[in-house]
């Protein structure tokens, strides 16, 4: 039975000990990288320099977020905006493993910079174990790289640390709630963000489409779960396609962009269950969309694959 006291205690001791020098982490907000931040910080205190990489494919409102949570946590944290550069690399590309390879490269090359000139030597992941195994150990296949994992370059110079390599999600909630960081009980969100959440070339328009639809799908269904019409699902968001279809806008003909609705149950990961969503939450989602977003999109569909065959992000 996982204990997360003594895992905390056990791993900011071995990190005492590991880490000699100075550390860099980039945290995301997210459950993963926040816990690993604050068991660093708690084993190397102002040693370790913790960087929000702005990618220009975080969710509606999440820069302003992360910074007031990396504020309030106490940590020694600076912003950088990168998002040129990531939008510059993945142009034109649309293969979903090259996609993640670039954004993992890139996010290594801008620690890298940070690293240099804070001197540090380390470089702190969050990685868990769905991540390295669903990236191949040499025995199973390589599902998808996933960018904390796959992106990481031969010629990297910096010692890589990973604190919860080990772990899997629940057992990371556990840990958050332990440390008592709020975010505990956020939902999972990829490394490579929003995306592999635009089906081929992730550029700034379609990024932004799915941004609005993704803060639509959260909206509703935190709505409808505080109501009381369901139970919030495990993870769950919207994913845009490249498929246009016809439609009819007032009297004329319209043709447009498809969201795909992606909603699932699960415990790690590692398999999930679409969750079973109401009609009626289903038909508020769908109805927002088409009409805050009437502009691009006249069609939503909902994804009713399980893990497997489906994986859970489209990408
Ligand atoms: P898949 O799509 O592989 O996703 O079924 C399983 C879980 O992992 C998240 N995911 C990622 N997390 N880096 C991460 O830290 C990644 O590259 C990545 N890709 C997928 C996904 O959102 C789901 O919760």
């Amino acid at each position: 039975m996982f204990n997360a006291e003594m895992f905390i205690d056990e791993t900011v001791s071995k990190l005492r000990e590991e880490i000699s020098g100075k550390a860099i982490i980039a945290c995301s907000g997210g459950v993963d990288s926040t816990v690993a931040a604050v068991l660093v910080s708690r084993a190397i205190g102002e040693r370790l320099l913790t960087i929000y990489v702005n990618n220009g494919f975080m969710r509606k409102g999440e820069d302003e977020e992360v910074r007031k949570m990396l504020t309030e946590l106490g940590v020694n944290f600076q912003i950088i905006d990168a998002s040129e550069e990531f939008y510059t690399a993945l142009q034109g590309v649309t293969d979903p493993e090259t996609k993640r390879k670039i954004i993992g490269e890139k996010f290594i090359r801008v620690f890298e910079r940070s690293a240099k000139e804070f001197q540090a030597e380390y470089l702190v992941q969050g990685t868990i174990a769905p991540d390295w195994i669903e990236s191949g150990d040499g025995v199973r296949d390589t599902i998808k790289s996933h960018h904390n994992v796959g992106g990481l370059p031969e010629d990297m110079q910096l010692k890589v640390i990973e604190p919860m390599y080990d772990l899997y999600k629940d057992e990371v909630r556990e840990v958050a709630r332990a440390l008592k960081i709020k975010v505990s009980e956020r939902q999972p969100f990829p490394g490579p963000a929003l995306a592999i959440r635009v089906i081929g070339e992730a550029n700034r328009k379609d990024v932004a489409l799915v941004r609005e639809a993704c803060a639509i799908v959260e909206d509703e269904l935190e709505k409808a779960a505080a109501d009381g019409k369901m139970v919030l699902p495990w993870q769950y968001f919207a994913v845009l396609l490249p498929c246009q279809s016809v439609g009819v806008q007032g009297d004329n003909r319209a043709y447009g962009k498809t969201i795909a609705i992606r909603a699932v149950e699960s415990l790690d990961g590692m398999s999930a269950a679409y969750s079973k969503i109401p009609y009626e939450v289903l038909d508020k989602i769908s109805m927002r969309i088409t009409r805050e977003m009437k502009q691009s999109v006249n069609r939503v569909v909902y994804d009713v694959t399980n893990k497997p065959p489906a994986t859970i992000e489209w990408e």
